[in-house]
């Protein structure tokens, strides 16, 4: 192996990464503590031989017997007291003060007298066990070698009283350990509320008693779609899914998540997305039609119920039976993606509206969901709802869930109603998080971990009043695309320890590079557990300009120490070398791999970069129509960086998206050149309605003023969602290239997206 040679690199600046300050590192404890003080010097733990806990308490005993495992004592002796406990010496103590407004409060303090942890509640001492637990089996500078333990005091609260993480089982079903596991990996990072999202249209994953075929028509799909609903044609596997839980197997999971302090939510979903209930019951929907449990993802014409009483009879015994079977304070009805256009055809609908004086489909709705809270509060339950229970009127204590944006949230917290934030753009663990074109199949979208993590669930227009309406903020982990528990892990580790952060840390004390090196003590304790998270925080993304001396090309590394290491064949030879920039010229072929390695050698994946030097590189382009900002960064030199668009996905940011527009633009080669040939990169996916072109017209001009005739090229039509013509320019010499392309135009009948105007994307322009 030989070092990159410096030349292929030409360093234009060279930005120096901030050095590593020299100070003491911080305990990587997630989330990060309010205060820490580390007092010097280390407590011997083996000293310890006894556990003092309040008497009459069952979860301090608990508690202490897992500090005890955890420190590898003996069996020590138990020592129950009454009134006002401090430690003797040598002790794991455990005691209860009195701080009514922070019930999650704890301190945990390591003294000659071994450890003392005091509490509001005996949440608190699980809180301090869940960071002794990281303190100890986390780091190797503040190890638990030979047993000792840093003295220190460490106090601590979260800044939210609700800290939740999802997880929808009925797209994809996780067995009863597995969602253990879940829970478990939730208390570590101090969450205390699973919104379990039980049913939807794919499958119904709950035993009711009432209603057995609920689970044994509704929890099985006869197929499920491969790849995605976009997809043209769409493709089905032929396997029969299935999988629910009985209620023992709940009342199991329930006491579970009660020993690490969740609660759980259970979601039942309605009005909406209820395709795999009126599979069971077709009789609750408008038109009584059979239905199938979906195959398919999406949002369904046939999963709504009636709102006749008959349908609400039926979901309010299930809800009966739902209410008795969970302990929590809270029931979450959906309410979410209602298409209502069953309703507007149905005289039971229609008649109901007339009688209750209703005007709209949308108080339709807000009667059935205010009809379901009633039942709920007579069970001593409050509802919560997606954000479109705001429609038509809130029901009167309902909780809710705002999931397309903060707005909803806002308009709540204004209305007096509490709200759980999880907008989409940073809570949606299904995202994509990096834009590398390797990732595996996602639902779409972009939320970065940096995202998730400046998320401030307090949005910055609530007036102050209103802000002890936000309880907190949630990870959503919806599981179209999310088939295994690997993909579990994967999607949801480590965006789910940073949402732990925005719920716990005040933002104040919130600082994303302190977070990336407390996470990376982390990483090899998920390794060690076989739990395959992502490193996708580490990948390096890049960004290009044009310069008068080339493609600038600029790295952007993640905000921790760590450096870039690059590798290239050059001469038919291996080579690699760590860069000292990153920013650099590019101006002759090289085709190379970087990843970004932080100090402890982790990696995240690499960038793949093939820069083919052609005519127009590095050169300038004028747009004569503005593409859509959804898929355009403001700059169009990328569309001739000398970097091909990624054959396999229209996101990210070399391919460029016209919405029902064509692609007009004029390259300037900067001198007149003799020209061969223009090579240019289209996408076709039907199904996202992005439609290749049937034809474009280039043409040439040594002014930029006196155009030639345009040469036109016909686009044959292919099934290929990607094609890329080359189109002869025969003796064509000039500096100036118009390239114009007509978009398809309105899409056919019978088409995905019929009627509406196609989308042109458009990558890299090659001129040789
Ligand atoms: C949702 O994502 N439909 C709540
Ligand atoms: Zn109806």
């Amino acid at each position: 192996m030989k070092y990159l040679h410096v030349s292929y690199f030409v360093l234009i600046c060279n930005l120096l990464s901030v050095c590593a300050q020299n100070q003491m590192k911080e305990f990587p404890i997630i989330p990060r503590p309010k205060s820490v003080q580390v007092v010097g010097g280390n407590y011997e733990t083996h000293q310890i031989n006894v556990l003092v806990v309040p008497a009459k308490s069952e979860e301090a005993i608990r508690i202490g017997k897992a500090i005890e495992t955890l420190l590898q004592l003996p069996d020590l002796k138990v020592v129950k007291m009454s009134g006002s406990i401090f430690p003797k010496s040598k002790s794991i103590t455990l005691s209860l003060v009195h701080h009514p407004d922070q019930p999650d409060y704890y301190k945990l303090n390591i003294t000659k007298n071994g450890i003392w942890i005091q509490a509001s509640k005996p949440n608190g001492w699980f809180y301090a066990l869940q960071t002794l637990s990281q303190m100890v089996e986390l780091s190797d500078q503040f190890s638990f070698k030979n047993k000792m333990l840093p003295y220190c005091i460490i106090e601590d609260e979260p800044a939210f009283a609700y800290r939740g993480l999802h997880l929808d089982v009925s797209r994809h079903f996780f067995p009863v350990a597995f969602v253990k596991n879940y829970i478990d990996l939730m208390s570590r990072f101090k969450y205390n509320t699973f919104h379990w999202h039980l049913t939807d249209d794919q499958g119904w994953r709950i035993e009711i008693k009432k209603f057995p075929k609920l689970t044994s028509v509704g929890s099985i799909r006869k197929s499920t779609i491969i790849g995605k609903p976009s997809d043209f044609p769409q493709k089905f596997d032929s396997t029969i899914y299935k999988g629910y839980y009985t209620q023992e197997e709940i009342k199991d999971i329930i006491r579970y998540a009660s020993e690490r302090f969740i609660e759980i939510i259970p979601e039942i979903e309605m009005p909406g997305h209820s395709t795999a209930a009126l599979a069971a019951y077709p009789e609750f929907s408008c038109n009584g039609k059979p239905v199938d449990v979906s195959n398919n993802w999406g949002v369904f014409n046939t999963g709504q119920f009636c709102t006749k009483d008959t349908s609400i009879w039926f979901v309010k015994e299930i809800l009966n039976e739902v209410c008795d079977l969970f302990p929590g304070k809270y029931i979450h009805i959906g309410g979410d993606e209602c298409p209502k256009e069953n309703w507007k055809a149905c005289e039971n609908c229609q008649a109901i509206k007339r009688r209750n004086n209703l005007k709209t489909e949308e108080d339709l709705q807000s009667y059935f969901i205010k009809q379901v809270e009633r039942v709920l509060a007579k069970k001593g339950k409050t509802l919560i709802g997606w954000d479109e229970i705001l429609e038509g009127g809130l029901a009167p204590n309902a909780v809710v869930m705002s999931w397309r944006g903060t707005e909803g949230g806002i308009a709540a917290a204004k209305l007096k109603h509490p709200v759980i934030m999880c907008p989409g753009t940073h809570c949606y663990f299904d995202h994509y998080q990096s834009l590398n074109p390797n990732e595996p199949l996602a639902i779409g979208g972009y939320t970065p971990l940096s995202k998730t993590y400046a998320f401030n669930p307090i949005p910055s227009e609530l007036k102050t009043e209103a802000h002890k309406y936000i309880l907190g903020a949630q990870g959503n982990v919806w599981t179209e695309y999310i088939t295994d528990e690997n993909k579990v892990w994967y999607m949801t580790y480590p965006r789910a320890i940073a949402l732990a952060e925005v719920n716990w840390t005040d933002a104040a004390n919130k600082n994303y590079t302190s977070f990336l090196s407390r996470l990376q003590y982390h990483i090899p304790w998920f390794k060690n557990k076989n739990m395959n998270i992502t490193q996708g925080m580490l990948d390096i993304d890049y960004s290009t300009h044009s310069s008068k001396e080339g493609v600038v090309l600029l790295l952007n590394k993640p905000p921790v120490e760590g450096k870039i290491l690059v590798e290239s064949t050059i001469d038919g030879e291996l080579v690699s070398e760590y860069l000292k920039q990153d920013s650099f010229i590019l101006n002759k072929e090289i085709s190379f791999k970087a990843w970004y390695q932080m100090e402890n050698g982790s990696l995240g994946k690499p960038l793949n970069l093939i820069y083919h030097n052609h005519l127009a590189a590095g050169k300038s382009i004028e747009l004569k129509e503005t593409p859509s900002p959804r898929y355009f960064k403001g700059d169009a030199t990328v569309l001739i960086n000398g970097i091909e668009a990624p054959a396999q996905k229209f996101g990210g940011p070399e391919w460029v998206g016209m919405e029902g527009k064509d692609f007009n633009a004029i390259i300037d080669l900067g001198k007149s050149d003799s020209l061969k040939s223009l090579k240019i990169q289209f996408y076709h996916s039907p199904g996202s309605w992005i439609y290749r072109p049937n034809e474009l017209e280039i043409s040439i001009s040594t002014d930029g003023t006196n155009y030639g005739s345009p040469i036109k090229y016909q686009i044959s039509e292919t099934e290929t969602q990607y094609i890329q013509p080359n189109i002869p320019l025969p003796d064509a010499i000039g500096r100036y290239v118009k390239i114009y392309v007509k978009n398809h135009g309105i899409i056919e009948e019978k088409l995905p997206g019929a009627g509406k105007g196609a989308w042109l994307f458009v990558g890299e322009i090659e001129i040789n």
